[in-house]
């Protein structure tokens, strides 16, 4: 299985601050945002990722992340030229996806929660169709929202819906057979000009081939959409961090525990990033 972040989009609603930043890249406590996704797919096993941004905005992702060989990964860079919305990442990725199956995770979308990357690791075995998840919130006329009948059978998706038939949001993390691609290219624009992810769900519950997946109240879906929701996952990070005295999304220990990277790789990054605590916390790893 391969995987994407998709990491551009237009970041107006968070102006002035994403004027000359990509949005993805900005600081959640101690690290860029891109992390955190980035460790989601690693923590899922996937080696292989596709990382896809604005003109503007990617060479500065080359510039963070480079080859990924130092973490044993392969990281492939393509640009979207204009925001046509989630589904034109299996379009802009399909040379990338060859005749694989694909996991596709926002660049702006944190998860934390051990039952969540159990669920993300099942996710990426056998998978026949789609899978996608879903999570109860407080706001779900800013989500793309599923909707059950008295079975817990899914009825209906509907991407930021007036009034919204459940509150449970659809997180921005999709496992779809290479069937995506195909289905994304026949999409066609929304009233809002964009090809909707939500479409590409419909196609696959139409065809009874879509699982949702709900995540438990014990996992943590960060919303990073407005400022005072950025500051918030900021915050969670750090008392999460300071607290238990972990880290989360640190793509290098993840690569150590997936066994991508081996003990000395982890020490000779951890001399790179020695002068913060960042580099410390990776040295305690391998001690
Ligand atoms: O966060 C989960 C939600 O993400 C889902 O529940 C919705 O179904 C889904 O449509 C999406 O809603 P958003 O309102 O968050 O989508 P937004 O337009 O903000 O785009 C999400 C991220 O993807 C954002 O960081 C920018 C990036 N993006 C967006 C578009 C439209 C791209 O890289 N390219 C694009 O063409």
């Amino acid at each position: 299985m391969k995987g994407i972040i998709l990491a551009g989009g237009s970041g107006t609603r968070l102006y002035p601050i994403t004027m000359a930043l990509s949005k993805q890249l900005m600081p959640i406590y101690d690290k860029p945002m891109v992390y955190y996704p980035l460790t989601t797919l690693i923590n899922a096993g996937i080696r292989e990722i596709l990382i896809i941004s604005t003109p503007q905005d990617l060479p500065s992702f080359e510039k963070l992340l480079g080859s990924g060989e130092s973490i044993g990964c392969s990281f492939t860079y393509k640009i979207q030229d204009k925001p046509r919305g989630l589904a034109d990442a299996f379009i802009v990725g399909a040379d990338f996806i060859g005749g694989d199956d694909v996991v596709m995770i926002l660049g702006d979308n944190i998860f934390y929660g051990s039952d969540f990357d159990k669920k993300v690791r099942e996710a990426t075995i056998n998978l026949d169709g789609g899978i996608i998840f879903g999570q109860q919130v407080a706001d779900p006329e800013r989500y793309g929202i599923v909707e059950f009948d008295s079975d817990h059978k899914v009825v209906s998706i509907e991407e930021k819906p007036e009034k919204p038939k459940s509150n449970y949001a659809i997180p921005g993390l999709y496992f779809f057979d290479n069937q995506v691609i195909e289905i994304a290219k026949a999409v066609k624009p929304s009233a809002r000009g964009e090809i909707e992810i939500t479409e590409i769900q419909n196609a696959y519950l139409k065809a009874g081939k879509l699982r949702v997946n709900l995540l438990d109240r014990g996992t943590a879906w960060l919303d990073t959409g407005t400022f005072a929701s950025m500051n918030q996952a900021a915050q969670f990070v750090q008392v999460i961090e300071e607290r238990q005295n972990i880290k989360i999304g640190c793509i290098e220990e993840a690569a150590y525990r997936q066994g991508f990277i081996n003990a000395t790789q982890l020490q000779a990054l951890a001399e790179k990033f020695i002068k913060s605590g960042y580099g410390h916390y990776l040295k305690s790893l391998v001690s």
